[in-house]
């Protein structure tokens, strides 16, 4: 009997199985695909970061090398080239992971998993063995949120696993949902010289951000030749009777004819063929699997984390979560702090967000002091000619203490690890506005904005 056995190798997953064997557990992970690394590493974040950048660079070498100096001639796209980087990108992630459970003595099968009683797996597939444990994690993740009235061909009509294949640059394409997918993979192909048009159901974009961030993206990218239908309510596509393409139909607009569809309307949690009636073990209304503070399910000696499970789907929620449940199981302790998860969307500027947005500070009554810096007042953001956004950083009125901190400007993503790491301590704004940033460099904006907090802004 081993001590535990993962299913799913995704981050959540794969990164709980590694770290369960660093910890003396005897550990098997089941995953169905052949390559590891689940979703985020197939299909996910990093297919889709190597597209962002591949086609930021085309769109920036084709109009904005100019203003550098750099002159070019004819810039032409080879999109199978940008392929094969993604490829390229997702094999060296898959193959490191497959290293990773040898060197750390997790072993792998490859099949899909189902409970067939308490502690009990069968594993079906390439390997099909039976197996059991003490303990049973679930990670399996989520898959792309179906729409009434909407069937995906995989082809005209799909999800962002097909829109991170297209072979060609659609001529138009139309996004259903201006989430965190539909924002960042209609990016792509609107620099690649797609007409982008993205019909939202609420009337606002990137739902759960801090809606001064939301507002300013949705001009931002407006100017980038994004259109946008707000308030529109999609409720069917279907391939266009004469001429191909597709044909989008949405509640108060005329029908919308275009080339390609992609459906990025939320994402639905992997719990089919798990056996899960085997063990006695329901999903809630949304279909996900409910856990108590340390990712134990109803039934005892099974737990879940990740995707599967309530709350942000994100990479890194799932890996502190796995990393959180196993450490328990092995030593007794093992905690995630919630508040300290950042949030990023890697569009162009990225936007990121950690912490309490304005709204939240706002609903439960909390007094707090707004510190801000505009990337244009930064000596290294103008170098670049990355001037575009700010940073904001929320403290509490009484203590300091920073509650939360949201960028809209470049290399956001990376700035946001400085407040996250200052939540978990819980730093105040004045912590980080003494912290010396080295100059010039974009991570003073972040020490503007926390002097700012106190009025004591220097540069602005
Ligand atoms: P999402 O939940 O972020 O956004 C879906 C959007 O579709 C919402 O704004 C919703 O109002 C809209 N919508 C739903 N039904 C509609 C309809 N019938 N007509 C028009 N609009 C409709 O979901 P998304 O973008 O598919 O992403 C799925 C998950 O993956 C999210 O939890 C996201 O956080 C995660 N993800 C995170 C990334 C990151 O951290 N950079 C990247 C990609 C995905």
């Amino acid at each position: 009997m081993l001590d535990l056995i993962v299913i799913g190798a995704g981050p959540g997953g794969y990164v709980a199985a590694i770290r369960a064997a660093q910890l003396g557990l005897s550990v098997a992970c089941i995953e169905r695909e052949p390559a590891l690394g689940g979703t985020c590493l197939r299909v996910g974040c990093i297919p889709s970061k190597a597209m962002l950048e591949s086609s930021e660079r085309f769109h920036a070498t084709a109009h904005d090398l100019n203003r550098f100096g750099v002159k070019v001639g004819n810039v032409e796209l080879d999109l199978a080239a940008m392929h094969k980087h993604k490829d390229t990108c997702v094999n060296a992630g898959t193959r490191g992971v497959d290293g990773l459970f040898k060197k750390n003595k997790v072993t792998r099968y490859e099949g899909t998993a189902a409970f067939t009683g308490p502690g009990a797996i069968r594993v079906q597939g390439k390997d099909n063995v039976e197996l059991s444990a003490k303990h049973i994690l679930i990670a399996t993740g989520s898959k792309p949120a179906q729409l009434r009235g909407v069937e995906m061909d995989g082809e005209l009509i799909g999800d962002s696993t097909t829109a991170l294949g297209y072979r060609e640059v659609p001529g138009h394409l139309v996004v259903i949902g201006a989430g965190v997918i539909g924002l960042e993979l209609g990016s792509v192909w609107l620099r690649l010289g797609a007409k982008v048009t993205v019909l939202e159901y609420m009337d606002h974009i990137l739902p759960g951000l801090d809606e001064e961030i939301s507002k300013e993206a949705l001009k931002v990218f407006k100017k980038q030749g994004f259109a946008f239908h707000l308030g529109a309510k999609v409720t069917g596509a279907s391939p266009a009777r004469k001429g191909g393409g597709v044909t989008v139909h949405a509640e108060g607009l005329e029908d919308i004819k275009c080339d390609r569809v992609l459906v990025a309307t939320g994402r639905w949690a992997n719990t089919e063929g798990l056996g899960l009636e085997n063990i006695g073990l329901k999903t809630n209304q949304r279909g996900q699997i409910e856990v108590d503070e340390h990712y134990q399910t109803a039934v005892p000696g099974v737990y879940a984390i990740g995707d599967v499970i309530p709350g942000p789907m994100l990479a890194h929620k799932a890996e502190e979560e796995g990393i959180a449940c196993v450490e328990r199981i092995a030593t007794g302790v093992g905690h995630v702090n919630y508040n300290a998860i950042p949030g990023i969307v890697y569009t162009h500027p990225e936007i990121a967000g950690v912490g309490k947005t304005e709204q939240e500070l706002k609903a439960a009554g909390i007094e707090y002091n707004v510190g801000r810096f505009n990337f244009i007042a930064n000596g290294r953001a103008r170098a670049l000619g990355e001037t575009a956004g700010w940073v904001k950083i929320l403290a509490d009125k009484r203590t300091d203490r920073v509650l939360g901190a949201h960028i809209i400007g470049a290399r956001a993503g990376d700035l946001i690890a400085e407040v996250a790491v200052a939540i978990e301590f819980g730093a105040s704004a004045e912590d980080i506005a003494r912290s010396c940033h080295a100059h010039p460099t974009l991570a003073e904006c972040v020490k503007e904005a926390a002097l700012g907090v106190a009025g004591r802004t220097i540069h602005m």
